[in-house]
């Protein structure tokens, strides 16, 4: 049931802090991370060489996301295949390959077919799922299950939250049987996870400023969305709300590929939404980002910052600022990503549709 909320997405963007708690809760202990992965034990996480991490749409996103910190933590090498291209490409799969499969729903066809064919190549297979009992985690080898509790708008909000907490857990388990993390720096991290249902909440209140934003831009055509790094993925996530949410055209980029390309796009007016990386953690990407800004800015186009409170090199080239909590780096996404799902609800809103039900979709894509 809705319970006074004015849709199922406004209401589950509202439970993405308890999403991400409940994943957690019970995972982790005086600083270490103790997940039971079935079949996917230490003596396998020892000994894989490969991880590849298998999904489509938003749970690629969160793929694509936690990506970073996984390899960054454990030295394993990580890549992120869409489900219905993997087996096109002939990956090369053995017994030293672990294939993680992402879905809310367990369900999803393509993904399935992704999880049975990695299984029949002799990989070992993890599921990430949000669905007691779904398919997919009933034919892998191991799940962790997210703990988001059940996602009714078709549109994918605070499962990708969990999926991503779901995944940096799953990383510190690993680095912690392969030593590639000392235990202090474990225990940081594991803290500054149980820290980020408190900095989705200021994220959510700091999105208050959405609703205004998305209003003004009812008429708007196109958006653009530019991120680096962890929130480069999360620049596809807004893109991908837009479209399937408001109808509008919409592309998330990496930023550093703005010169190769899609810069030529860039217009007076265009509205064009910039996650800033934090100038404490990430200095260097932080002047990158900050000097694409002020290109965009010069040809006209109107900049929307996702950026850091207090980050006062952002104020004289952006047209909106949308300031958010202090967060770890690689805890970023966990707040980036909310003024971009709210921003796609309430355009929609704005428009007159229907945020819960968007046309020619379904909440579990169950054919190939
Ligand atoms: C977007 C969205 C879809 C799903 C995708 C995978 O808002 O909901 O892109 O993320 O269809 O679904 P699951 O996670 O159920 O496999």
């Amino acid at each position: 049931e809705k319970g006074g909320w004015k849709s199922f997405m406004a209401k589950e963007i509202a439970e993405e802090p308890e999403a991400v708690a409940d994943t957690l809760r019970g995972r982790t202990a005086d600083g270490r991370v103790i997940l039971d992965l079935g079949a996917i034990d230490e003596a396998l996480l020892a000994r894989i060489e490969r991880i590849i991490l298998v999904a489509c749409g938003t749970a690629s996103y969160a793929g694509q996301t936690a990506a970073y910190a996984l390899q960054q933590w454990t030295r394993v090498p990580v890549t992120v295949e869409l489900s219905h291209e993997f087996r096109y490409r002939d990956p090369v799969l053995d017994d030293r390959v672990l294939v993680i499969s992402i879905s809310q729903s367990g369900e999803t066809m393509d993904t399935l077919m992704a999880t049975r064919w990695a299984h029949d190549q002799g990989a070992a297979t993890l599921s990430i799922c949000n669905t007691q009992g779904a398919t997919i985690p009933r034919e892998s080898d191991g799940v962790l299950y997210t703990h988001a509790g059940p996602e009714v708008a078709v549109a994918s909000t605070k499962a990708f939250l969990a999926q991503i907490a779901a995944l940096y857990l799953f990383g510190l388990q690993l680095a912690q049987v392969r030593g590639t993390m000392g235990d202090d720096a474990i225990a940081r991290v594991v803290a500054r996870l149980h820290a980020v249902p408190d900095a989705i909440r200021e994220a959510i209140t700091a999105s208050e400023c959405v609703p205004t934003i998305a209003h003004w831009m009812a008429d708007t055509r196109a958006v653009l969305f530019l991120g680096r790094h962890v929130d480069y993925p999360v620049a596809l996530e807004g893109a991908l709300k837009l479209k399937e949410l408001a109808y509008i055209q919409a592309e998330g980029f990496a930023a550093g590929e703005l010169k190769h390309g899609p810069i030529a796009l860039i217009e007076p007016g265009l509205p064009v939404f910039v996650l800033v990386p934090s100038p404490r953690d990430q200095p260097l990407l932080h002047a990158k980002v900050i000097s694409n800004i002020q290109e965009i800015r010069a040809r006209g186009a109107r900049v929307l910052a996702v950026a850091e409170k207090g980050d006062t090199a952002v104020l004289p080239f952006a047209d909106e600022v949308i300031a958010l909590p202090l967060v770890h780096q690689l805890m970023r996404p966990f707040v980036t990503v909310v003024p971009l799902q709210t921003f796609a609800m309430e355009l929609a809103e704005a428009k007159g549709l229907d945020v819960d039900q968007p046309r020619n979709l379904a909440k579990s894509v169950t054919v190939e």
